[in-house]
This record gives C-alpha cells, sequence and structure tokens, in this order.
C-alpha cells in the first residue's frame, strides 16, 4: 500500500506530519512518499502540479493532502497559482464525488457559534460534485468589450452523466444511512440546475426507499442554520458544495476539525481537510490538526478497507476531546490552548 503525501502551503507540512505520525503508530505496511504541490510545487519544480508529483499520486493507492494557497503567488497566471494543485488533481485523477461529513462532537456543542440545542448531535454528510460546473465550466476568461471595459466570465456547465453519476453516490450514502437524501440546486434561475434536478429525480426511480427531497441552495444554506438536524445526506454541486461545506463547518465548531474524501468511480481516493492553507498561522504551530488526522481514517475507511485502524483513529480523537486538549480554534473558556505538535502527541496517547 503506497500513500502519496502531499503536504502543500501554510499550515499542510506542519498538519500532515502529525497525521502521518498517526499513520505510522499504526503498525500497518504502508510506504509513503512525500512530494510538493501548490506554492511549494511552483517554488521546488515551477509549477503548482508537477509533473512528477502527478506521476507519484498516480502510481499510489492513495493521496493525503494537506493545504494549498500562498498569498504571495496570487499574482501569478491563473494557471500558475497554488490552487491549480488541488484543482488539477481532482480533475485529473477523475475524483467526481467528495465526501464531506459535518460531526459534531459533544465536548464541542459549546465552541459552535450556534445554540446548543441547534447542534448537539448533528451528523450529516455533504457530498459535493467536484470535477464539473462553473469551476471547470468553458469559456471562462476575462476579455475587454468594445466599449474598453473588461468582462469576466465563466460557465456552469453539467452534464446529465456527471450528474446522474453523483447522485448515485449521494443515494448509495443515503440508504447506508437514514435513507433521506436532500438534493441542494438552483433550478428556480439556472437552465444547468433544472437539469440538476430531472436528472435526480429520475436516478430517485432507481431508489424507491430512499427519500428524496429538493432545496434551493439559498433555502438550504438559511436551513443549515436553522435547523440542521433535519438533513442526513446532502447531495450538490460542485461550487454550492465548496460553500455550503464551509458553512457546515460552522456547525461543528471549527472548520479544523472537518475531513473529507474524494473518490473516482474505482474507489481510488484523495483525502484532505476542508480547511485551506491559513498563511496568518502558518508556521507557528498552533493549527488544529484533527482534520488532517480523521481525512487518514477516512483513507484507511474508504481506500484500504481497515475499518479497524479507522476506528482506532476515531475513537482517539474522541478521547482527546473528553480529555479536554483543545487547539486555539475550538477553545472554550477557561481552557488553555495546546499546539499542533501536542495535539498530535495526545492522539498518539490516546490510540492505545
Ligand atoms: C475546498 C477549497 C478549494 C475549492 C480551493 C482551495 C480550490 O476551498 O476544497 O473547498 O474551492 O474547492
Ligand atoms: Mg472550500
Amino acid at each position: 500500500m503506497k500513500i502519496c503525501v502531499l503536504p502543500g502551503d501554510g499550515i499542510g507540512p506542519e498538519i500532515i506530519v502529525e497525521a502521518v505520525r498517526v499513520l505510522k503508530a499504526l503498525g500497518l505496511a504502508f510506504e509513503m512518499e512525500e512530494a510538493p504541490v501548490g506554492g511549494a510545487g511552483y517554488r521546488a519544480l515551477g509549477h503548482p502540479l508537477p509533473e512528477s508529483t502527478l506521476a507519484l499520486a498516480k502510481a499510489s493507492d492513495a493521496i493525503l493532502f494537506g493545504a494549498v494557497g500562498d498569498f504571495s503567488l496570487d499574482s501569478l497566471p491563473r494557471e500558475l497559482r497554488p490552487e491549480q494543485a488541488i484543482l488539477g488533481l481532482r480533475k485529473e485523477l477523475n475524483l467526481f464525488a467528495n465526501f464531506r461529513p459535518a460531526l459534531v462532537y459533544p465536548e464541542l456543542v459549546d465552541a459552535s457559534s450556534l445554540k446548543p440545542e441547534v447542534i448537539s448531535g448533528l451528523d450529516i454528510l455533504i457530498i459535493r460534485e467536484l470535477t464539473g460546473d462553473i469551476y471547470f465550466g468553458k469559456p471562462r476568461g476575462i476579455r475587454t468589450l468594445e466599449s474598453g471595459e473588461r468582462e469576466g466570465f465563466d460557465t456552469m456547465r453539467y452534464s446529465e452523466s456527471e450528474i446522474r453519476r453523483v447522485l448515485r453516490v449521494g443515494f448509495d450514502a443515503a440508504r447506508k444511512r437514514s435513507k433521506r437524501l436532500c438534493s441542494v440546486d438552483k433550478a428556480n434561475v439556472l437552465d444547468t440546475m433544472q437539469l440538476w434536478r430531472e436528472v435526480a429525480v429520475e436516478v430517485g426511480k432507481e431508489y424507491p426507499d430512499v427519500e428524496l427531497s429538493h432545496q434551493y441552495v439559498d433555502n438550504a444554506a438559511m436551513q443549515l442554520l436553522k435547523n440542521p438536524k433535519q438533513f442526513d445526506v446532502i447531495v450538490t454541486g460542485n461550487m454550492f458544495g465548496d460553500i455550503l461545506s464551509d458553512e457546515a463547518s460552522m456547525l461543528t465548531g471549527s472548520i479544523g476539525m472537518l475531513p473529507s474524501a474524494s473518490l473516482n468511480e474505482n474507489n481510488f481516493g484523495l483525502y484532505e481537510p476542508i480547511h485551506g492553507s491559513a498563511p496568518d498561522i502558518a508556521g507557528k504551530g498552533i493549527a488544529n490538526p484533527l482534520a488532517t488526522i480523521l481525512s487518514a481514517a477516512m483513507m484507511l475507511r474508504f481506500s484500504f478497507n481497515h475499518i479497524e485502524a479507522a476506528d482506532r483513529i476515531e475513537a482517539a480523537v474522541k478521547r482527546v476531546l473528553a480529555q479536554g486538549f483543545r487547539t486555539g480554534d475550538i477553545i472554550e473558556p477557561g481552557m488553555k490552548a495546546i499546539g499542533t505538535r501536542e495535539m498530535g502527541d495526545a492522539v498518539l496517547a490516546a490510540l492505545n
């Protein structure tokens, strides 16, 4: 089993190190190889997704990814900016199904800005389409009109088959949970999203045992704050999923807690925390490594079928929270914040 480890930028290297330590402590036969991506890829090899990095990713059984993004490189042409690394990996490896679970740990109920009764016990799963939509649609660009004014444009685009396959992932996931699936679209305004809804209804006929509902994305954004427990599995497009998953992370207390899995048709996966490179706290040793450690657990579960090891990591994370260990992002009054390394140490100790 070969894991491609891509730390990336900002806090990426700090959090990845902790997840790697946890993986190594499990005593499983993993081979791990690291490569630069994002700003780090650009600085080392002149490209955010260097060919050698992509080749390593393709030759591996799974990818553990940190984060990319580096303000100091934002003036580069878009194809050389750090974010292109993750977008390129998703597209090249066809990782169209992105699982973003949002789970409220009892110990963190007060870390959320929402009232405890609204969020306690929350356990939802957002499935975000990851290789289509306005993220990749063409044409796109910035052009100069005859008037001399510049105009920016992007294209929202989904083919039927792209919608169908992610909907199926959503229905399959719902089947394993509470058998309720909410498809989020904007069918009242966008043609692409009208097609999304039509295909959702069609696919729904293959799953008579799953209750399918639909919400417009604006309403879904509101409902997530008003009554998040009405949801179980949400399936949505790339851009709406990007936004709703950040919103959902706040229900759980911190974006530093949310792992994700991005899978292709063959269950090959890339695993990453949903947060970014957080340049403001990079290098300070205070970032929360739990989202990355939990992403490693998802990797064991989805890619390697090491269910027991995945359970062990998740139980260890629960234990450290119960023991009162907190990084700054999930701190509450009267508690003392620990750093990234100490949190890694705490999880390692709790593994056994
Ligand atoms: C995410 C991130 C990425 C996205 C960025 C870094 C390109 O926000 O994974 O949610 O927009 O998909
Ligand atoms: Mg995002």
